[in-house]
């Protein structure tokens, strides 16, 4: 049978204390409703509903798709009601997933099997046992153990209230089910509100078998309803992604201390030390290691490449055997070659860094391509900008540049061309020529000192 998802996101999220709408407050960097949906598309929904009630436009901004449809609830009558506004859509040959847009842990494999266990004349229910129950709906069983209804907290007798199984929210129905139990519910409840929860009792009524399933952990059925929430959320999601990569085989020097806030993926003795942040796709081949306090953004580590402590990585390709950092900045646009070396305090832009070359210290390299062999001194800078436009700096294969040199673009260093050290070269150099461009030393014998007055 085919699948849709109804995701409810229409609640305003008060606690938040915030202007965005509760589901785009992100986990890993990502609104935490696109973590619903991802599990919504692994499940292959049909459709994906979402049920909104505020910043409407904000989030079709920015939650996207051609399979979401966006359904509007005005008023937040209860979540009964705001499955209801997605009832035109739902055909009555269906299996609906009822999801939580705040509610972004749930794993795949827990819905699955909530979808394995479903009767084809019945229901799923996702119930989870709470050592501390408060304010969730109870699930009622009879005396043969068979779930009989949901009653909310606020509407509980003081012996319901011992119940511990509670309800997630999470439930799987037949679609023309779904759409006659939601035609027939009433408010007529502690809180005045449209229960969804009320089609339990309805579906029992009917002699329709609810048969249940649980979530490995009780974070996966968790809702952050406030910062202190989300940031418990954040870490489990951390957690989460640090024990998927320590079973893939890396080494996480503490996996408590690592962020991955995209895709990251990893060849085989990969070892990551403390406080690193990944973004974007990141990619570390095999024997990779990255140091303490390094943040990689859209990048491929090449084998056996080591990443040096307090390191920044933007938009590049580092090949294999390559050593970064300590402190070094690899900006958008850099290339280093296989076996290549840039020690600390060097930043690279739009640069490529020949095979086997080497900048040990303290320089800016822009703009450039840099050949094979080449050693750059420390503090040799490319002057790319005037002010106005960028130009190249072209550095042949073995040259050697000089400490303190200031290579003024455009200009072309030939093939194992050297440059004195302390050069200002804004006129280009030949192949294996020598270049010397400094004031002249004068040495002064006898020079007396000034004395104070
Ligand atoms: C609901 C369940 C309860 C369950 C608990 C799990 C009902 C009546 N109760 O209670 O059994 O144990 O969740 O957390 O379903 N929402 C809308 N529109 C509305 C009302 C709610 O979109 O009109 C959304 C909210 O944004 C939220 C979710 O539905 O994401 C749950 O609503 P909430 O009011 O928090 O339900 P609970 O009282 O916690
Ligand atoms: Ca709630």
């Amino acid at each position: 049978m085919s699948l849709s998802v109804v995701i409810l996101a229409a609640g305003k999220g008060t606690r938040m204390r915030s202007s965005l709408p509760k589901v785009l407050h992100p986990i890993a960097d990502r609104p935490m409703v696109n973590h619903v949906i991802d599990s919504a598309r692994q499940l292959n929904a049909q459709n994906i509903y979402v049920v909104y009630g505020f910043g409407g436009d904000v989030l079709k901004e920015q939650i996207k798709g051609d399979d979401l449809t966006f359904v509007e609830q005005v008023e937040q009558l209860g979540t009964g009601h705001a499955v209801d506004m997605a009832s035109p859509f739902i055909k009555g040959d269906e299996d609906v997933l009822v999801l939580y847009g705040d509610v972004p842990l749930t794993k795949v494999s827990t819905l699955e099997r909530l979808l394995a266990v479903k009767p084809d004349n019945g229901m799923g229910l996702l119930t989870v046992h709470l050592a501390e129950p408060t304010g969730y709906g109870r699930i009622v069983r009879d005396e043969n153990n068979t779930v009989v209804g949901i009653i909310e907290q606020k509407d509980a007798t003081s012996e319901q209230l011992t119940i511990n199984e509670c309800n997630t929210g999470i439930l799987l129905v037949n679609g023309g089910d779904l759409k006659r139990w939601l035609s027939q519910l009433s408010n007529d409840n502690a809180q005045g509100e449209y229960y969804l929860t009320d089609i339990i009792a309805a579906a029992h009524s009917e002699g329709k078998i609810i048969t249940t399933a649980n979530p490995d952990t009780e974070i996966e059925v968790e809702g952050a309803n406030n910062r202190v929430q989300l940031a418990n959320l954040e870490r489990a999601f951390q957690l989460r992604k640090a024990q998927e990569l320590m079973i893939e085989g890396a080494t996480l020097r503490d996996p408590a201390r690592i962020d991955i806030r995209g895709e990251l993926s990893i060849g085989a003795e990969v070892v990551i030390d403390i406080n690193c942040i990944f973004e974007g796709n990141v990619e570390l081949s095999h024997g990779v290691k990255i140091g303490a306090n390094c943040i990689l953004k859209n990048c491929i580590i090449g084998e056996n490449s080591e990443i040096k402590a307090n390191t920044i990585i933007e938009d590049a390709i580092i090949a294999d055997m390559c050593s970064v950092g300590p402190f070094a900045r690899i900006r958008p646009g850099t290339r280093m070659q296989r076996d290549s070396h840039v020690g600390n305090f060097v930043e690279m832009k739009k640069t490529t860094l020949g095979q086997g070359a080497k900048a040990g210290h303290l320089s800016y390299l822009g703009d450039s391509e840099i050949g094979n062999k080449v050693n750059i001194g420390a503090g040799t800078i490319t002057c790319n900008y005037d002010g106005v436009n960028k130009a190249k700096t072209v550095i042949g294969d073995g040259a050697f540049i000089g400490s303190n040199s200031a290579l003024v673009a455009p200009v072309t260093i030939g093939k194992m061309a050297t440059i004195g050290a302390g050069s200002v070269i804004a006129k280009c150099v030949g192949d294996e020529e020598l270049a010397v461009a400094r004031g002249k030393q004068r040495n002064v014998s006898n020079w007396q000192r000034p004395i104070k007055k």
